[in-house]
């Protein structure tokens, strides 16, 4: 890991392999701290490739204690083998033979959680992206496709249960304490795909029938106690398969389909062939221990991994610069998906909130880069939100473009012509371009371009032409990798509503291409003419967010005000609503910073109070409408000299408005919404609680006293009430006594729940204030606190660096501090891990001198170790660059 910083991997420079891969088959003999791995590979020289050119594998970290060819040990002569690299020279003349390795691991020490590793008793896998090669050399890279057979060798007592892709073609007790297992999957796949678990645990069991009436097993393995906590994924896996048919015409190909929850996992899931690893916090959920939220996620990312049966697995990416042609394309169907389960408006919103959280910054910052980047020192770094969910609008806006039909065909298209392929963006597009005549050259620039386009509208309303006019001019300010930018093509959704509320329909649309209410944006600057427009309209823009932009629009406030009242794009609804209210928290954060008395805004709390109110609108959409833009979301408005003492005055101060003047609407919807009868996770009873719960932080604020709360805590039936009380009291109430209650009930009722006493850590490590910062340090003593497990890690001091802005910019910049300090331990032992966490200071540059310059040295402080990891050294530098 620590080996080789300077090898940055170029797009341009993509060659495939000399040599082509029949078969692997491997053969574990698992030890705690000794495993031996034998793995026999059937091949043959390229046709045309240089019959003098070596046989080079990639290891990381390996010992070799064997290597033979065709059956004959290797002589030293023939071979070169360090920790990351097998060279083999003089192969037959004919280019055909079967090589013999045999390396030595050990799992147990491998804290890295990448490759073969062993925690809690359980051995299991991670290899996407480069984890095979830690097991043993191989061509670890997403082109090379084989069958695998793999036999696993255990102990029986410990290791009853023994897994891997395909099916199941043997099994036998070895008669000493071990038994065997044999697996074989008949589908050609790369070696990030494979997987293996071994170990003690329990299973649920189902079955799918497939549209074409093949009958797939379904299992899902979770820790002993554990099994009736995994039926919602269960169910959610059913619905998943059932919807891809239906949704794409896409059916399982295997006749078992296998989730095995593990408690150590750097990353949410897995989607190995036939044998899913789930994070078990994506797995694990009941009333009592899981929230709303979890069990959405839940839901989403179990889709997720199904999905990638086609889209990642049946096709793969030709190399790593692809990554976004599976995990983009997947999370669009992972969001479509959720979007047919559950409120369509609703789920879109989260989605929007979610990237502009995290994709927009990424993107404007230091870290920022393509959908398709072109260059990488560490690919497990760019496992980003620009790959993932940029990716994902980019096949919406092409879907958006082409319409759902003209998508379908291309989809199915490049179903047709890649399945068993490894392919690439271009491939992709080139489906949709030969399924539907589209030309989607020019539109291909997402792709490449990094940055937000910023699109600024203007409009001009001719009441004795009956037309409006909207002019639109695009910019994508410029990103480390690339200073001038390109327009893009972009469909934008536009609504013109009129004086009554309802939408008004031109009668026609010229100044550029349109596609009924979308208009394509190609030019830096275009002006599109509505006619037949009988009255001034307050115009929408990119309605249900068809375009992953930024939009800037000097609207009238009576406009805006129509469209946060009567819009029937709920989307552009929320976002309206959602501008108004970050508009007045940013006027009153620069209040604060100016020492002025902070002015608060009347009609937006009558707008919120009404809309909290309106009984025709979903609990879920008001629950959205009624939740402030956080801390964070004022900071990234705000944009630079950002003092985060003054962002937390101004909200408070703001809120305590806004609570004043709802109070009794607040207070009442508190009761109303309260749950009736037993529990059920529906997307309707969560959207009740959650409007109860953003009332809830309201009427507590209005009343100043955490009574309210308290009983809420005390009343509450399950963890999304439960963990919303506590919130309320432990981020509202501070250090009261109902705040510290709640905070010790919960520690003692959950003591054996660690993924619940995460959300026990994130709670504390959220308070807002610079005493936080000493709680954190004497959490990372508790008993329940373990640094080498990534979901702590990220509970609580992943929480504390992301999402307590006050806490850990403290003015003196101790947090930084302590932060610099546990990165610097952390990368010793994780550095998938650290180096994600690292990202939680990309934005420093954002913050007011000061803190900047505190900040600064501690990033500094870290990049002048010259023994970082890989990860890390990526993630620094180029903050600082
Ligand atoms: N492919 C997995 C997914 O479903 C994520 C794997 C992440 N691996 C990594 N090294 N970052 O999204
Ligand atoms: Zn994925």
């Amino acid at each position: 890991m620590r080996t080789d910083t300077n090898r940055t991997v170029y797009l341009k420079d993509y060659q495939p392999t000399d040599f082509i891969i029949e078969s692997i088959d491997l053969v574990f003999d698992l030890g705690e701290t000794l495993t031996t791995v034998g793995s026999e590979i059937r091949m043959h020289r390229r046709p045309g490739a240089d019959p003098a050119a070596p046989l080079v594998f990639a290891g990381d970290g390996l010992a070799l204690s064997g290597l033979a060819l065709d059956g004959k040990p290797l002589l030293p002569e023939r071979y070169d083998c360090d920790a990351s690299t097998l060279t083999i020279r003089d192969l037959p003349e004919d280019g055909s033979f079967t090589l013999t390795i045999k390396t030595r691991i050990n799992p147990s020490a491998n804290s890295e959680l990448l490759g073969l590793y062993r925690t809690s008793g359980i051995y299991s896998t991670q290899c996407e992206a480069e984890g095979f090669r830690r097991i043993t050399y191989f061509y670890d890279r997403p082109d090379v496709l084989a069958v695998y057979t793999v036999t696993i060798i255990a102990d029986k007592q410990s290791c009853p249960l023994l897994l891997s892709n395909g099916n199941l073609v043997e099994e036998q007790d070895l008669g000493d304490g071990r038994h065997m297992a044999k697996w074989h999957d008949p589908f050609k796949k790369p070696s990030y795909l494979f997987a293996l678990v071994a170990g003690d645990l329990t299973m649920i069991e189902d079955s799918f029938t497939t549209m074409s009436g093949r009958h797939v097993a379904l299992r899902i393995y979770v820790e002993h106690g554990k099994a009736a906590r995994a039926g919602y994924a269960m169910d959610s896996l059913k619905r998943a398969m059932k919807w891809d048919e239906e949704r794409f015409g896409r059916e399982y190909d295997l006749d078992i389909f296998m989730i095995v929850a593990v408690s150590d996992f750097n990353m949410g899931a897995m989607e190995n062939k036939g044998l899913n690893i789930f994070n078990d916090r994506l797995i694990l959920a009941d009333p009592e221990t899981a929230t709303d939220d979890d069990y959405a996620r839940i839901e989403a990312v179990v889709a997720h991994e199904y999905f990638h049966n086609w889209t990642g697995n049946r096709i793969t990416c030709r190399d790593w610069f692809q990554l976004s042609l599976k995990e983009g394309l997947t999370v669009y169907r992972e969001h479509e998906f959720s979007a047919d389960q559950r409120s369509r408006p609703v789920v879109r919103v989260d989605e929007v909130k979610f990237l502009r959280a995290h994709q927009f910054p990424e993107d404007g910052g230091p870290l920022a880069h393509p959908v398709r980047p072109t260059q990488y020192l560490e690919i497990d770094n760019f496992y980003t939100t620009t790959v993932y969910e940029k990716g994902s609008e980019v096949s919406r806006m092409i879907a958006t473009l082409l319409g759902p039909d003209g998508f379908r065909k291309g989809l199915d298209l490049f179903f047709e012509r890649h399945d068993g392929g490894a392919v690439t963006i271009e491939d992709y597009l080139k489906c949709f371009e030969d399924a539907t005549g589209h030309d989607l050259t020019h539109f291909a620039l997402w792709y490449h371009q990094a940055g937000t386009p910023v699109i600024s509208v203007a409009s001009f309303y001719d009441e004795r032409k009956q037309q409006l006019k909207l002019t639109l001019s695009q910019t994508t300010p410029p990103t480390p990798d690339e200073k001038i930018k390109k327009p893009l093509h972009i469909p934008l959704r536009v609504g013109l509503i009129g004086p009554n509320g309802a939408d008004m329909a031109p009668t026609a649309i010229t100044g550029g291409e349109s596609r009924k209410d979308v208009l394509e944006l190609t030019k830096d600057e275009q002006t599109f003419v509505f006619e037949g427009i009988g009255a001034r309209p307050a115009v929408s823009v990119n309605r249900d967010f068809s375009a992953p932009v930024k939009i800037r629009f000097d609207q009238s406030r009576e406009d805006r005000l129509r469209i946060a009242g009567a819009e029937r794009d709920l989307v552009a609804r929320w976002d309206t609503v959602n501008a108004l209210a970050l508009e007045v928290l940013v006027k009153a954060a620069e209040d604060v910073k100016a020492g002025r008395p902070v002015t608060t805004d009347p009609a937006l709390s009558d707008l919120l109070v009404a809309t909290a109110e309106d009984t025709a609108l979903e609990p879920a959409f008001r629950a959205l409408a009624l939740t402030l833009p956080g801390e964070l979301d004022i900071g990234r408005e705000i944009g630079a000299d950002i003092d985060p003492d003054a962002i937390h005055l101004a909200r408070n101060t703001v809120i305590e408005a806004i609570a004043e003047a709802g109070a009794d609407s607040f207070a009442q919807l508190t009761g109303d919404m309260a749950n009736g009868g037993a529990f059920s996770p529906d997307a309707q009873s969560a959207g009740r609680r959650a409007l109860r719960n953003a009332a809830l932080v309201l009427a507590a604020a209005a009343e100043k006293s955490p009574r309210r709360a308290s009983q809420a805590y005390e009343s509450a039936d399950n963890m999304t009430d439960m963990l919303a009380a506590m919130r309320v009291l432990a981020h509202q109430f501070a250090g009261s006594a109902e705040a510290e209650n709640a905070l010790a009930d919960f520690r003692r009722r959950f003591a054996g729940e660690p993924l619940v006493l995460d959300k026990w850590f994130s709670t504390l490590a959220t308070v807002p204030g610079e005493n936080t910062l000493e709680r954190v340090t004497k959490l990372m003593g508790d008993e329940a606190f373990d640094e080498g497990n990534p979901n702590r890690v990220r509970a609580l001091i992943g929480a504390f660096a992301s999402s307590n802005p006050t806490g850990f910019n403290r003015p003196d910049g101790a947090g930084y501090a302590f932060f610099a300090d546990f990165i610097l331990t952390s990368d010793k032992r994780n550095a998938t891990l650290t180096a994600r966490l690292m990202t939680a200071m990309r934005s420093f540059e954002a913050l007011e001198p000061s803190r900047r310059a505190l900040a600064r040295e501690q990033i500094e402080r870290i990049a002048a170790h010259d023994d970082l990891s890989r990860n890390l050294r990526d993630i620094v530098d180029r903050m600082l660059k």
